[in-house]
């Protein structure tokens, strides 16, 4: 049996599966933790690496690594990291994204140029940061990496050269999706001086090499890893609530949204995913269960056993800042507490919140995607959830596909590996994976009751 390795280096930890090459069928799989933190050691993920695929790398023909978008990973001439690598939760660059944009010519232009209009998530926007904040570190950065890149260049043999792919080189926001290219200018405007960026690996195509000898793909960003371990088709809109909310499609067109609101990443097969992220996901649900002092079981059978609407409560739950809207520096507000709220209330005011705040990145990206939505899925923690289950049929106003429980960026990663085997022009067909449908009455007051509390919240005091 031929068996193919694919990581998924994600902010919380790293998640490693060994599949049958032939089908994608798991045969084996192990985890390590992450340090908690939007500011963290790089190395560290090397070390959940060794933890998690070590015992798997001897019994792989080919692996791939699948990583958190964005982030910064800055390496001096030795290759060393400069500092911790600021991720792409971290909102310190705030302001350095709108100095970019400005620089740039405005949001359209930046979109025009790289895709996306720049949020503090962009690595662009964090070597800016670095230029003004820590200039001693800044000077000293000769080259910088993704976090995926960083993990696959530990995974490669001694001494190979950096590598990264399309998809996650769309997110730093000095790559040119539409040309495959990296707009040095801007990497060098962004920092200050003209940092190494590594080379971009076509898909399919083998990167380098272990030190057995085994190939190592191109590797991706999480999301674009999470849309080819899906498959996901032009029409499919994938909803993803981890750390962070995510709506994608894929398509064959470039998206330049001067809006902001999606963001025009290419994808891991030779398209575009068009994007809308949340920084707020599955943290509203933890916090809510921890404010009401339960698990996460009983956090769902409070909020479905109150009424749709939560009795009047609304959330909006841009704790930690926001992305989707565009909102750094904003907090949540509660609007509709009165005497009679229950602890359901707020439990439920909490799961609409979330579904609420992810309904309008499907929104943004199929406007965006030019495909009338065919399918929705589900993935993520989060959809272990009963209520998120009952509810997001409801919210989204439509029927939900919810694939069995899987890995499916460590799967996407997998699947690139095992393309580099085959050398085909596209990866290798693996049995879509049965869906259940989920379906519900819409509910469109939740969404209507959530839309007047978000756009009023900048104006409150
Ligand atoms: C996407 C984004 C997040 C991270 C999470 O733009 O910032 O989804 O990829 O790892």
């Amino acid at each position: 049996m031929t068996l193919v390795l694919g990581v998924d280096s994600s902010t919380q930890s790293t998640k490693a599966v060994l599949v049958d090459a032939e089908d994608g069928t798991v045969v084996d799989q192990r985890t390590a933790a992450h340090p908690a933190g939007t500011s963290v050691d790089p190395r560290a993920w090397l070390g959940a690496f060794d933890e998690a695929a070590g015992g798997l790398l001897a019994r792989a023909d080919a692996l791939a690594v699948g990583g958190q978008q964005h982030g910064m990973v800055a390496l001096d001439d030795a290759g060393q990291p400069v500092r911790d690598a600021l991720l792409w939760n971290d909102v310190r660059s705030a302001a350095a994204a709108e100095q970019l944009i400005a620089e740039m010519g405005g949001p359209q232009a930046c979109a025009e140029a790289v895709g996306s209009v720049l949020v503090a998530s962009f690595t662009a926007t964090k070597l800016r940061w670095l230029r003004d904040h820590e200039p001693e570190n800044a000077a000293r950065v000769a080259s910088v990496l993704l976090p995926h890149d960083y993990v696959s260049l530990h995974a490669a043999e001694a001494g190979a050269e950096a590598f990264t792919d399309r998809g996650d080189a769309s997110g730093t926001g000095y790559f040119d999706a539409r040309t495959g290219a990296w707009r040095h200018d801007l990497a060098a405007a962004a920092l200050g001086h003209e940092p190494r960026l590594p080379r971009v690996v076509a898909p399919g195509a083998t990167a380098a090499v272990t030190a057995a000898g085994a190939p190592v793909g191109a590797g991706t960003g999480d999301n674009m890893a999470a849309a080819l371990g899906m498959a996901l088709a032009p029409g499919d809109v994938l909803i993803s609530i981890g750390t962070s909310g995510v709506a994608s499609t894929v398509s064959s067109t470039p998206v330049a949204d001067g809006t902001g609101t999606v963001t025009g990443f290419a994808d891991a097969t030779g398209r575009y995913l068009p994007m809308a992220t949340t920084i707020n996901a599955a943290g509203i649900l933890d916090l809510q269960a921890r404010l009401l002092g339960v698990d996460h079981a009983e956090l769902s059978r409070l909020a479905l056993a109150a009424p749709t609407g939560a009795g009047g409560l609304v959330l909006s739950p841009y704790y930690g800042g926001e992305r989707t809207p565009n909102r750094p520096d904003a907090h949540g507000v509660w609007t509709g507490l009165t005497a009679a709220t229950t602890r359901a209330d707020l439990a439920r005011a909490a799961v609409e919140a979330l579904l609420c705040s992810l309904a309008d990145a499907v929104d943004a990206v199929v406007a965006h995607s030019g495909e009338e939505p065919r399918r929705i899925l589900m993935v993520g923690g989060a959809t272990r959830s009963p209520a998120v289950r009952a509810l997001a049929p409801a919210v989204l106003g439509r029927p939900v596909l919810l694939p069995p429980e899987g890995q499916y960026v460590a799967l996407g990663a997998a699947r690139q590996a095992a393309w580099t085997l085959t050398g085909g022009p596209a990866a290798p067909e693996w049995p879509a994976a049965d869906c259940t449908v989920l379906e519900a009455d819409p509910t469109p007051d939740v969404r209507e009751a959530y839309a007047a509390l978000r756009d009023a919240a900048p104006a409150l005091p």
